[in-house]
């Protein structure tokens, strides 16, 4: 595709819905309420809106802003901004990124699917953890239903993708967020004013400092990447898609607090639920499949918010998996000449093939492991803990060391029309130094290399 013929977002607002469609998803919903729960609970969720607010944000301005100067996919975004080969290598560890991370997000997305109709069933009616904890056993631990929904997903995604970014990408995640997020406001209601909530929010919002050790600060770090999508050239793509009067600094910090409400939004309706039921709040990747049926099973109603939450949650899922699925799209469409359907489907088929050992790590594979951890903890771990942080390193020190403030203020400010110097400034400083440093610091520790 030539630069001129691209096909973009249509409006400005769109860019803004579509770029939240990336964001928000199961990170919210699944992973946020998951990780808080098993690494401590409050004192997590405080090392998470640092990194969020300290290299989240100045990372999505700087990836979207990449991705807008070149109008190009991640890895020909570096052909076009910089003489120096090397940076490429950012653009093809995104390009693995996205593939690790869709073979088991694909997954999660698969028992979503599976519990719309379980809800609408009534099947996961119940507040009791022994009975929820064996319905979603059940559901992992059976090999063909693991393979069939996550397959039913990738094939649904693939073929909105296959149509295009406006046409398929705008249109789906244009229309269903706000229902979302009206249903989890209800959702949170009702959680607090359960008997014995309080426990819960204290969980949320009280930390207890001693529980935050480097493995867990990298975890945090992780989630601030995975949940903003960023250090994969996911925003790059997208940005590449971005309008030239868009205002990045301010379209990108929308996106980080709606997305943030989003989770705090599902964290106060998991955590007072899970203490006032008797759940385990470190129960892992199963938390949020047990905690909000017994939420909804407890009000009136229940059984129609439940299959409509699951359906909302299904569709939050969509947007953020056609933005994973755009990078490798828009990296093979784009260089190797192939028309969208032909990369969509290589793409879809690559996912398919990686995703069959995540989708059996608890059933027929469960055995199979590598650093003691089954292919859908690894998958995770690799990607969020140590390819998304390395991305976002690589790229803040572009930015900040090649690039150069001048062209950052260009772009930022979009040719002076903006009058935003003093943050540009800001954005710079963090990009040049805190964020490169203070990555790299904390995966080293993360790892115990130092
Ligand atoms: N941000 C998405 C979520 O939190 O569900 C997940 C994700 C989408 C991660 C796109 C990375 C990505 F490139």
């Amino acid at each position: 595709m030539t630069q001129s013929t691209r096909d973009g977002f249509t409006s400005s607002f769109g860019v803004l819905l579509a770029t939240l469609g990336s964001a928000v998803g199961l990170g919210n919903i699944w992973k946020f309420p998951s990780l808080t729960g098993s690494n401590g609970g409050a004192g997590f969720l405080l090392v998470y809106l640092l990194a969020t607010l300290l290299v989240g944000l100045p990372l999505m301005m700087v990836e979207t802003m990449l991705g807008r100067a070149a109008r190009a996919n991640a890895v020909t975004v570096f052909d076009r901004v910089t003489q120096q080969k090397g940076w490429k290598i950012i653009g093809w560890m995104g390009f693995c990124a996205a593939l690790l991370i869709t073979a088991f997000y694909s997954e999660v997305a698969g028992w979503v699917y599976a519990y719309i109709f379980k809800a609408a069933t009534g099947s996961i009616a119940t507040t009791d953890p022994k009975v929820a904890q064996e319905v979603f056993g059940k559901l992992v631990s059976d090999p063909i239903s693991s393979l069939v929904w996550q397959w039913v997903v990738l094939g649904l995604t693939g073929s909105i993708i296959m149509m295009g970014v406006s046409k398929g990408i705008e249109a789906v995640a244009r229309k269903l967020m706000p229902l979302l997020f009206i249903l989890l406001v209800i959702l949170c209601i009702r959680s607090l004013t359960l008997p014995g909530a309080m426990a819960g929010l204290e969980f949320l919002f009280k930390p207890d400092l001693s529980k935050i050790t480097p493995a867990v600060i990298l975890t945090a770090l992780g989630l601030a990447f995975f949940k903003l999508s960023l250090g994969m050239g996911t925003m790059m793509t997208y940005g590449s898609y971005f309008r030239e009067d868009q205002n990045i600094p301010a379209t990108t910090t929308r996106v980080m607090f709606a997305d943030l409400s989003v989770s705090l939004l599902a964290g106060m309706a998991i955590f007072p639920a899970v203490f006032a039921f008797g759940f385990a709040p470190a129960a892992g990747p199963s938390l949020v499949f047990m905690t909000i049926p017994a939420v909804f099973t407890s009000m009136p109603g229940g059984v129609i918010f439940m299959t409509t939450f699951f359906v909302l949650t299904a569709v939050a899922s969509v947007g953020a998996i056609l933005s994973l699925l755009e990078v490798p799209v828009a990296i093979l469409s784009e260089r190797y000449s192939m028309g969208r359907k032909k990369a969509a489907a290589l793409t879809v088929l690559a996912i398919l093939l990686m995703g069959i050992p995540a989708a059996l790590s608890q059933s027929t594979m469960a055995d199979v492991k590598l650093f003691g951890m089954n292919a859908f903890d690894l998958f995770d771990f690799l990607s969020s803990n140590i390819l998304l942080p390395v991305g976002g390193i690589l790229i803040c020190l572009f930015v900040g060391w090649v690039y150069g403030l001048p062209q950052l203020q260009k772009q930022l400010s979009n040719d002076g029309a903006l009058k935003n110097t003093a943050l540009i400034k800001i954005v710079f400083f963090l990009v040049r130094f805190i964020a490169p440093l203070s990555i790299a610091i904390i995966l080293l520790h993360g790892l115990k290399v130092i």
